[in-house]
């Protein structure tokens, strides 16, 4: 009776390899993975400041996210999602006003928290 538990006892103790999914998730960074997650928790440099000077937007891949990073008039960088909400247009090909930036295709503009404030040309904006 004691042998018998003793082989169940490493019977269950005994790990199984990992799955190659189960290593692929630690080797991707992308929002929703595992490393991904635990890497979001960190503050990481992105983007050298002395290039990105008032008014400019580029597209940025960071942890295979794509965003927009641009810098307001007033001098802070913000970073939004990489398409506007509204038909998807690439957001670093806009235009910054003050510290929003207005997307190149309908005008839609959105705050630096990436919120959308105007909606040019809706007869009931919903922004
Ligand atoms: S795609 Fe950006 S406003 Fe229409």
């Amino acid at each position: 009776m004691n042998a018998l538990t003793e082989a169940d006892d490493q019977a269950t103790t005994r790990t199984a390899e990992p799955s190659r999914d189960v290593w692929n998730d630690f080797a991707h960074a992308g929002p929703g993975t595992l490393a991904g997650r635990y890497m979001r928790r960190f503050w990481h440099p992105v983007y050298r400041s002395e290039d990105l000077n008032p008014g400019r937007t580029v597209p940025l891949r960071i942890m295979s996210e794509d965003l927009t990073l641009y810098r307001g008039d007033s001098g802070t960088v913000h970073a939004l999602a990489f398409r506007c909400a509204h038909r998807g247009t690439q957001l670093s090909t806009g235009w910054v006003e003050g510290d929003t930036l207005r997307c190149f295709y309908h005008g839609w503009r959105y705050d630096g928290s990436g919120q959308c404030v105007e909606q040019p040309a809706e007869p009931e904006p919903f922004c």
